[in-house]
C-alpha cells in the first residue's frame, strides 16, 4: 500500500516536472511590452566603468513626473517632482545657453593666445560633468568642440554635478570651479537613511546622508569665479581679478551667523506642506522631493 503510494507520488511530480518544463515555456512575461518599452525608455543602464557621472534624464524615471500621481507630489496630490523644475533653470542650461556660448566664444576672438586655457576655465562650472570626466581622463583640455558632442557636458550643472560633491576639509575654501567630486559612485542628500536599492540597481549610484548637501559651502566652488588676469597681448601679469563673489558676499552678510540662513534657505526653501518629499528651489526653481512613493519622517520636521 506505501509503495503504491510512493509510485503514484512519483509518477505525479514527473508529470508536474514535464508540464512545468513544456507548458512554462508559454507563461506571460511578467511586464507586458508596454511597461517593457516604458523602463527602456525611463531607466538608462547603470554606469559603465570608465564612467564617473550619470546624466540627468538617467534621474528623471524615478524623480520625476508620476503620471499615477503617486510619487513627487505634495500631501493634496499636487505634483512637485523636481526633474521638472531643475530642467528649465538657468543651471540645467548653462551649458547650453547661447549667450554663455557667444562669451566664451568672444573671449576667444579677443584673447587667441588663451582660447584653450579659456575654455578649459568657461567650462569647469558651466560644463562640470563634462570637464571633469575629460579631466580624470588626463585630457588636458574640455573644449566648445569637445562639449558640442557631450551630452554629458551639455547637461550643465545637473543633478549629479551638484550631488556628486563630497565633503572634505576644505569645502568652502574652494573656489573657480575647483570641485571635489566623489568618484566613488556615491550622490550625497539631506535623507539620514535614504533608501539605496532602486538606484544602485537602476543607476549604478549609493544614496548617501551627508549634512554638508544642505550647507552653503556645498554652492561655494561654482559661487566665487577668481580668474587670472592678462595683458592686452594675453600674457600673464600675475595678479587675479575677482569676477564675481557671491559666495562671499554671503559669508560677509548677516545671513550666516545672525539670520541663521543657508543658501539653500531661500534658494531652495522647504514646503509648506508634507509631500513625498520636500524641497523648493525658489529662484533656480527645482524643487526637490523624495521618490519611490515613501513619506519620509523627514518631511514633517521640514515643513514646520
Ligand atoms: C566659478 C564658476 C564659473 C566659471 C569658471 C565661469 N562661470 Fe560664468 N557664471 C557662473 C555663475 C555662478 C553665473 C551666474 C551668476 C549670476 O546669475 O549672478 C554665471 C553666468 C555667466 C553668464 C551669464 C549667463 C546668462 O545667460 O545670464 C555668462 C555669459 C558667463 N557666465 C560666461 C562665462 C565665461 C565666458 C566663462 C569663462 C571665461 C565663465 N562664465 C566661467 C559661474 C562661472
Ligand atoms: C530607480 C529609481 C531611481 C533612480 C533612477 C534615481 N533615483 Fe535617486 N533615489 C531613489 C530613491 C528610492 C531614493 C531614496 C528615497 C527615500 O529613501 O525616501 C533616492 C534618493 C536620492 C537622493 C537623496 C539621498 C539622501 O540620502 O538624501 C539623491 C541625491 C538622489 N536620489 C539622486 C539621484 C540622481 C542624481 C539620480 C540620477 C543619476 C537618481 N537619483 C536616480 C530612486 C531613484
Ligand atoms: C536671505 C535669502 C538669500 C540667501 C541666504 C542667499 N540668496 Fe541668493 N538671492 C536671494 C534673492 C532674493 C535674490 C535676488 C532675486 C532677484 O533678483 O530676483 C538672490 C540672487 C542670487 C543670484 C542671482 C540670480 C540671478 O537671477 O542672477 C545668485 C547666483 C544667488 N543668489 C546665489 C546664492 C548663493 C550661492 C548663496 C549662498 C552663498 C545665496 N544666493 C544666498 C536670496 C538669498
Ligand atoms: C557645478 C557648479 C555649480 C554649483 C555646485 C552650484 N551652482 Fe548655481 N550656478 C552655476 C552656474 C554656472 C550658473 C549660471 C548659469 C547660467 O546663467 O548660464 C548658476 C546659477 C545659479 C543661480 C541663478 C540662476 C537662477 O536660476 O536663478 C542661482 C540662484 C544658483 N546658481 C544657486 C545655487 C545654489 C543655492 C547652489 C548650492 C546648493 C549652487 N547654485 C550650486 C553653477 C553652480
Ligand atoms: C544646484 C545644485 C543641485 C542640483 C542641480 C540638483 N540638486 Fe538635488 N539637492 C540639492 C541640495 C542642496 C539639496 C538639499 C537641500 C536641503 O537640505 O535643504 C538637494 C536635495 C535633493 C533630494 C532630496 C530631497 C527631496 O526632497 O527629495 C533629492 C532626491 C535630489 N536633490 C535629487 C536631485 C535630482 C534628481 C536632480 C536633477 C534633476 C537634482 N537633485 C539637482 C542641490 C541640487
Amino acid at each position: 500500500m506505501k509503495n503504491k503510494f510512493t509510485v503514484l507520488f512519483i509518477v505525479l511530480t514527473l508529470i508536474l516536472f514535464l508540464r512545468s518544463a513544456f507548458v512554462g515555456k508559454t507563461h506571460e512575461a511578467f511586464h507586458s511590452p508596454e511597461e517593457i518599452s516604458f523602463f527602456k525608455a525611463h531607466f538608462m543602464p547603470p554606469l559603465d566603468s570608465g564612467q564617473y557621472f550619470s546624466i540627468p534624464q538617467n534621474c528623471k524615471g524615478c524623480h520625476g513626473f508620476d503620471s499615477l500621481g503617486l510619487a513627487n507630489v505634495d500631501a493634496n496630490g499636487m505634483d512637485v517632482n523636481l526633474y521638472d523644475d531643475w530642467e528649465t533653470s538657468m543651471m540645467a542650461l548653462s551649458a547650453v545657453d547661447p549667450f554663455w556660448k557667444a562669451k566664451v566664444s568672444h573671449e576667444i576672438l579677443v584673447n587667441p593666445a588663451n582660447s584653450l586655457e579659456l575654455q578649459t576655465l568657461c567650462t569647469k562650472c558651466h560644463a562640470p560633468l563634462g570637464h571633469y570626466t575629460a579631466f580624470y581622463k588626463g585630457q588636458p583640455h574640455y573644449t566648445l568642440a569637445d562639449l558640442s558632442i557631450d551630452s554629458l557636458g551639455k547637461s550643465g550643472v545637473s543633478c549629479h554635478g551638484c550631488h556628486g560633491v563630497k565633503d572634505s576639509a576644505s569645502l568652502g575654501s574652494l573656489f573657480t570651479g575647483h570641485l571635489p567630486y566623489d568618484t566613488n559612485r556615491v550622490v550625497y542628500g539631506p535623507f539620514t537613511t535614504p533608501m539605496v536599492g532602486p538606484m544602485q540597481l537602476y543607476v549604478g549610484l549609493t544614496p548617501a546622508y551627508s549634512p554638508h548637501i544642505s550647507e552653503s559651502k556645498t554652492c561655494s566652488p561654482c559661487h566665487t569665479l577668481i580668474s587670472n588676469t592678462v595683458d592686452l597681448s594675453g600674457v600673464p601679469t600675475g595678479t587675479t581679478f575677482v569676477e564675481q563673489a557671491t559666495y562671499h558676499e554671503y559669508l560677509n552678510s548677516d545671513y550666516p551667523l545672525v539670520e541663521m540662513a543657508t543658501c539653500q534657505t531661500c534658494h531652495m526653501p522647504k514646503l509648506k506642506i508634507p509631500s513625498r518629499s520636500p524641497m523648493a528651489i525658489l529662484r533656480f526653481q527645482a524643487e526637490h522631493r523624495s521618490t519611490c512613493i515613501r513619506f519620509r519622517e523627514q518631511t514633517i520636521s521640514w515643513c514646520n
